[in-house]
């Protein structure tokens, strides 16, 4: 078939999708060193519990930087692999210095309200390119991250 790829996606759209998803995975590459430079510098009497809990969240943060990248090349294209680029992809900043359990907290649970609204925009996106392969991961995450949203958000009260 002409125009399509591998997969037989139409490459116009595997093209736009890989875009967006590079723009994804910037932002999964710079919220994870964020939520490790939390795990090792919150301090105060939630040490035990933060720290632990933030070591879970960056953990799954760097698997799904894999799986979003894996998908770019399932499409066809090449996944941004240097750290100065993410840098200026990314709409999530870097966050440096933070000690405060609740300043820490807050942070996650922004950088996970910035991944939904990314993941919801490529999930249109993918539905309407009949990108089942896309949509079916992201949508994923999109349904992982709501609940991990409400929790922290309960945390803060
Ligand atoms: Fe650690």
């Amino acid at each position: 078939m002409p125009d399509t790829n591998v997969i037989g996606l139409h490459e116009s759209s595997a093209s736009q999708l890989a875009d967006r998803l590079n723009a994804l995975l910037a932002n999964y590459q710079i919220f994870y060193m964020n939520v490790r430079g939390y795990h090792w510098n919150v301090k105060g009497n939630q040490f035990f519990e933060l720290h632990t809990k933030f070591e879970e969240y960056y953990t799954d943060l760097l698997l799904k930087v894999d799986e979003v990248a894996e998908r770019i090349l399932t499409l066809g294209h090449t996944p941004v692999h240097a750290y100065s680029d993410y840098v200026k992809m990314s709409d999530i900043a870097e966050d440096k210095d933070v000690h405060d359990g609740q300043s820490c907290v807050r942070g996650i649970l922004q950088g996970y309200q910035s991944l939904i609204g990314l993941q919801r925009e490529i999930l249109s996106i993918a539905s309407d390119a009949d990108d089942e392969g896309t949509a079916a991961q992201v949508g994923d995450y999109i349904r992982e991250q709501e609940k991990t949203v409400w929790m922290l958000n309960a945390y803060l009260g």
